[in-house]
């Protein structure tokens, strides 16, 4: 499922690398392709590999990019991490991103122990940290490349250095304004994908450690954006999710400008692509033109995530979110009298310094009144270097986690009620797989992105099919295919 199609044994590699992207990576990923053929004909079997995917859905397609260079140069995906060459992408969002990471490693140098031959490289937003690259090269000797998220493009040029010196590389780059285009990505759904329309944030919320790990804002060309939809559909691809940290805010640092609502006019137009998903909106960026190009659109899905983080005006502000409880509502407001049926669902921070019960129920309060299809609870977790972190009222996490409980308690209830909204009627879903507790049933993604199971055959999967909503279990439905 490879979108571009590189002919890598039309490239030389006699002579030095050239200079520029991607000739540069297509030159080392021929020079690799050799490799890998001589290694697995000494081996008499393919050479392995796996890319582990820890965070959010920029990390997932980053992972999709590594496993297309690997692919294109010859190495063969398997789903165990007893591989050739182990990648663990990760993720630092919260202190338990890091945790899973570091728990896991002692495992693959066991692994390593037994398979001579194996490679583990180590990349993604933890990579960004100075401490962790230093605590890995002190205490995990046996991980053999280490880079970080603004240069993925470079894997096939660590690989072919690694080869060569036999120790440990690194490479972390502070930021980039360089987006390398036309390297190929292997999707791991033919039927959906994810395109990413930015790289990196400006928003800077005080919590969060994302906008030093991805860098500025960067907005890719529209025409680039197209043609490789374009591409995907072409290749089999229905259903998009257009990926960014701040989607409202696309285009503003473009040569010539364009908003997010224009990219989304023009990437209804493609023919053959049915569904249009996108994430993340910051509520401080939507405009009232993208209200408008939603409801009016044939294929933008009924479906809205739209992270509040708290409902209080003053821990908002301390957040830097730049919008108060009643802006947010508002703006909730005029989203639903355009869309009444649309499905919103939400990110929550609980136990944000200087969070009391007052700021609390008023969290509680926006839950209540916005009522969610579903929201993402997160205990606040303390990322160095942000400026949340020396913030003085650290809360107390006994009380944190009490509040936590209330919250889900709250967010649960509401989700089950509306789920159930839509018992009885007949909706389009997008079969994705067999079930995997039931293999006589189908799973399928309705547009306001809740699953239903139902009878049929795996020769649906990637096609659209109008099921009937018989009987919702909670957060998910039983269904029957309708003819
Ligand atoms: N760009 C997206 C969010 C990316 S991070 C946006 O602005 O909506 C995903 C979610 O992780 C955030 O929405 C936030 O709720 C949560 N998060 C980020 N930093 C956090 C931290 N330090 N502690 C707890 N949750 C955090
Ligand atoms: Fe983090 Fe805020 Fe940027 Fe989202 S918008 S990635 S929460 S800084
Ligand atoms: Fe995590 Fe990086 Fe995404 S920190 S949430 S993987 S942008």
């Amino acid at each position: 499922m490879d979108t571009i199609s590189i002919d890598l044994n039309k490239i030389s590699t006699a002579g030095e690398a050239p200079v520029n992207e991607p000739e540069r990576q297509y030159y080392f990923m021929a020079k690799l392709k050799e490799w890998v053929k001589q290694k697995s004909e000494e081996l008499g079997r393919p050479l392995t590999f796996i890319t582990q995917t820890f965070g959010c859905q920029m990390n997932a397609k980053d992972s999709e990019k590594l496993a297309g260079i690997l692919e294109e140069i010859g190495y063969v995906e398997t789903d165990t991490e007893e591989a050739d060459f182990v990648i663990y992408n990760t993720c630092t969002v919260r202190e338990n991103a890091n945790t899973r990471v570091y728990g896991r490693l002692g495992f693959l140098n066991s692994l390593k122990k037994k398979n001579p031959d194996m490679l583990i490289a180590l990349c993604g937003c933890m990579m960004q940290e100075d401490v962790v690259v230093e605590k890995i090269r002190k205490s995990y000797r046996f991980v053999d490349i280490i880079f970080g998220t603004h240069n993925i493009f470079k894997l096939a040029e660590l690989l072919y250095n690694r080869l060569q010196s036999k120790r440990m590389i690194i490479d972390i780059w502070q930021g980039t304004d360089q987006i390398v285009e036309d390297l190929p990505s292997e999707r791991k759904y033919k039927f959906k994908a994810g395109v990413n329309i930015m790289y990196g944030c400006n928003n800077f919320c005080s919590y969060c450690i994302v906008p030093y790990v991805r860098g500025r804002e960067r907005s890719r060309n529209p025409e680039d954006i197209i043609k490789e939809i374009k591409d995907m559909v072409a290749d089999g691809v229905v259903e998009i999710m257009l990926l960014g940290q701040n989607v409202n805010s696309y285009g503003k640092t473009l040569d010539k400008p364009m908003t997010f609502a224009e990219l989304l006019l023009e990437i209804e137009k493609i023919e053959g692509l049915e569904r249009i998903r996108f994430m993340t909106s910051h509520p401080k960026d939507l405009s009232d033109s993208l209200i408008e190009v939603m409801k009016n659109s044939k294929k933008i899905c009924n479906h809205l995530h739209l992270p509040v983080q708290s409902g209080s005006t003053k821990l908002l502000k301390a957040m830097n979110r730049k919008y108060t409880k009643e802006q947010y509502l508002d703006l909730v407001d005029r989203i639903k009298t355009a869309m009444p049926n649309i499905s919103l669902t939400t990110d929550i921070i609980i136990g944000f310094p200087g969070e009391t019960e007052e700021d609390f129920l008023d969290t509680l309060d926006v839950v209540r009144k916005v009522r969610y299809d579903s929201a993402y609870t997160f205990l606040y977790s303390k990322r160095t270097g942000t400026p949340a972190a020396v913030m003085e009222t650290q809360v107390e996490e006994e009380v944190a986690k009490e509040r936590f409980n209330r919250l889900l308690k709250e967010v649960q209830d509401i989700s089950a009620d509306l789920t159930k909204r839509d018992e009885g009627t007949v909706q389009t879903a997008l079969v994705e797989e067999i079930n995997n507790q039931d293999s006589s049933l189908l799973t399928g993604r309705l547009s306001n992105n809740v699953l239903v199971h139902f009878p049929g055959c795996k020769e649906l999967i990637g096609k659209l099919v109008d099921v009937k909503l018989a009987e919702c279990k909670g957060f998910y439905y039983l269904g029957e295919l309708v003819e």
